[in-house]
């Protein structure tokens, strides 16, 4: 049985443009996964906290000295990589927002980059832990950047999930929202039709 993991990013959660893309991917995949199960995190309404000395402390000592608090810390990062690990599909609603993907999506990635859990160092280098994903992102963005040296974000998100260890990574991109009526509404259309395209 398939599982997917939805993750949100939008600081409008669901109605978010990034987080309605990825909700019409979604419905056509669960149209074409009988019997599967959707696990939705909003990044909004549930955000991940921003690293600080604490819990990278926590992250770096050893699981038989960790005090209480340190053992709370690791117990919700497990919880969020324990999520990413169930599921085959997950699928990420990453909207630009100035220049990059949210602070909040930056704060769940910090949680789930876990030496000795979701990637550890081998004589040749990192080794992904993450393996067998397949990864849809929605990026929407009021500009154009898509195929351009300006679209940190794409390089940002690809390195980021290669380094766990997730390489069959797709982008579908929905560009110039900012740019009038017509052009958001083609590019929306479009960006719609090629999440069907990416439903297998
Ligand atoms: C705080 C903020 C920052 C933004 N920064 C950028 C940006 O750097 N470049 C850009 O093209 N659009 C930027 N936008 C526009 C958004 O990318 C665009 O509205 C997108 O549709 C938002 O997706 P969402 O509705 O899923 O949140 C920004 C929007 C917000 C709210």
């Amino acid at each position: 049985m398939s599982h997917l993991l939805q993750i949100n990013s939008s600081v409008f959660s669901q109605g978010g443009q990034s987080s309605q893309l990825a909700g019409h991917y979604v419905e056509n995949w669960s149209k074409t996964h009988p019997g599967s199960t959707i696990t939705i995190r909003d990044l909004a309404s549930d955000p991940a906290p921003h690293l600080d000395g604490a819990r990278v402390g926590a992250f770096f000592t050893p699981a038989e000295q960790r005090s209480p608090a340190q053992q709370e810390v690791i117990a919700y990062s497990d919880r969020l990589i324990a999520e990413i690990m169930a599921a085959d599909t997950i699928v990420i609603a990453a909207p630009m927002y100035n220049f990059s993907i949210p602070s909040t999506l930056k704060a769940y990635f910090d949680h789930i980059a876990r030496a000795g859990v979701t990637f550890r160092y081998s004589e040749t280098g990192a080794v992904g832990l993450v393996t067998g994903k397949k990864v849809v992102v929605f990026s929407t963005r009021g500009g154009f950047y898509a195929n351009t040296a300006n679209d940190s974000q794409t390089q940002l998100v690809r390195q980021f999930l290669g380094f766990l260890g997730m390489t069959d990574v797709s982008f579908v991109y929905a560009e110039g929202l900012a740019m009038g009526d017509s052009q958001k509404e083609s590019a929306l259309t479009e960006a719609r039709s090629a999440a069907i395209k990416l439903v297998a």
